[in-house]
């Protein structure tokens, strides 16, 4: 029966019919603090399909799963009297940053860190203290152990170019070592740069992803803005070295209003379109999705995904990866 239907079905056809993939945004990063292997696994248990690490270098060039080099906000450094003399304040992408990077750091003193949740008031601190930073390299030990992707992304990579801890190589390394350097490997690469995107093109064949915020340009001025990538010939731009676009949700629908056409537009210059982030807590919903007052309650969260699925994205980042395989699965058995 599947192969007659392999028969009657056109590949595009097929392609379109494939389930919308649910990244699990910094690991399940609503319930865990972000980029933990507690994190990353508990999304493997809840069923996503890939597990989303940021990646920053460390002072030995070892890329760590961080969203940003400054670590004040997701680990315990600030109360760490041994690395007091570390805080300093940088230029990063054209902005003033104070507190402790990374780079500052060898991976052995990174890794007597503790975690620490992100967003305290919304989501607890219940399991601050307990974990370490991981590596990249066991990230995709995890991931290849319990058969899901990752979806890693290179942060301030032009920064980490300028100061002499390029992150390309690494990443792409560690691929290799695993076999996850094709095109059909469980990988996709992400970047809101353009440049490191380009370059990428020219030393791999795994997939890669163009991010695009709401507001603003890549920080290393390759484009103009973010929203002259999102016209026809800003996508079809984008086409010639990228898989997808991964935008800001509200790109393709800001809250209640109506849905630009960016999903149709992107498709058809022949991209995938792999919007971020779905968060539960009313904070982040639209109103008519949340449930009461509380900020820190959850609203409908699946009935927000469905929304989106239903404007045809071919996948998604969420904090709250359970939620998003329901809302995925729903719609599977709806069609
Ligand atoms: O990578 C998708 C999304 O994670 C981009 O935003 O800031 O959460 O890394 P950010
Ligand atoms: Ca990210």
């Amino acid at each position: 029966m599947l192969g007659l239907l392999a028969l009657l079905i056109a590949p595009g056809q097929a392609a379109a019919m494939q389930d919308p993939i649910v990244i699990a945004h910094r690991g399940a990063s609503g319930l865990r603090p972000e980029h933990t292997i507690a994190s990353y696994t508990l999304a493997i248990e809840q069923g996503a399909d890939f597990i989303e690490p940021d990646l920053v270098p460390t002072k030995d060039g070892v890329l760590v799963a961080r969203h940003e080099n400054e670590i004040s906000e997701t680990t315990d450094v600030a109360v760490r009297p041994e690395f007091a003399g570390r805080r300093t304040t940088k230029t990063i992408d054209g902005a003033q940053v104070s507190g402790w990077f990374t780079e500052d750091f060898t991976l052995a003193e990174l890794k007597t860190l503790r975690a620490k949740e992100r967003l305290p008031l919304l989501r607890g601190t219940d399991h601050d203290g307990l974990y370490e930073v991981p590596t990249f390299a066991e990230v995709v030990a995890l991931a290849r152990k319990h058969g899901v992707g990752v979806y890693p992304e290179t942060k301030h990579p032009s920064y980490f170019v300028s100061i002499g801890l390029e992150t390309d190589t690494p990443l792409l390394a560690e691929l290799k070592k695993v076999g996850w350097d094709r095109a059909d490997a469980p990988v996709f690469i992400q970047s809101f740069e353009v440049d490191n995107l380009k370059r990428l093109k020219g030393r791999t064949a795994v997939r890669l992803i163009q991010l695009m915020d709401a507001k603003g340009a890549p920080s290393d001025g390759a484009v103009s803005s973010y929203a002259a990538m999102t016209t026809p010939e800003g996508l079809k731009a984008v086409a010639a070295y990228a898989y997808g676009i991964g935008p800001a949700k509200a790109m393709i629908r800001d809250g209640e209003a109506v849905p630009t056409s960016l999903v149709a537009d992107a498709h058809a210059a022949g991209l995938k379109v792999h919007p971020w982030t779905f968060r539960a807590e009313n904070a982040f919903l639209p109103a008519s999705l949340r449930s009461g007052l509380d900020p820190r309650a959850h609203g409908r969260l699946d009935e927000e995904i469905a929304r989106y699925l239903e404007l045809g994205v071919d996948g998604f980042f969420t904090d709250f990866p359970l939620d998003g395989v329901h809302a995925r699965d729903a719609r599977r058995r709806a069609r």
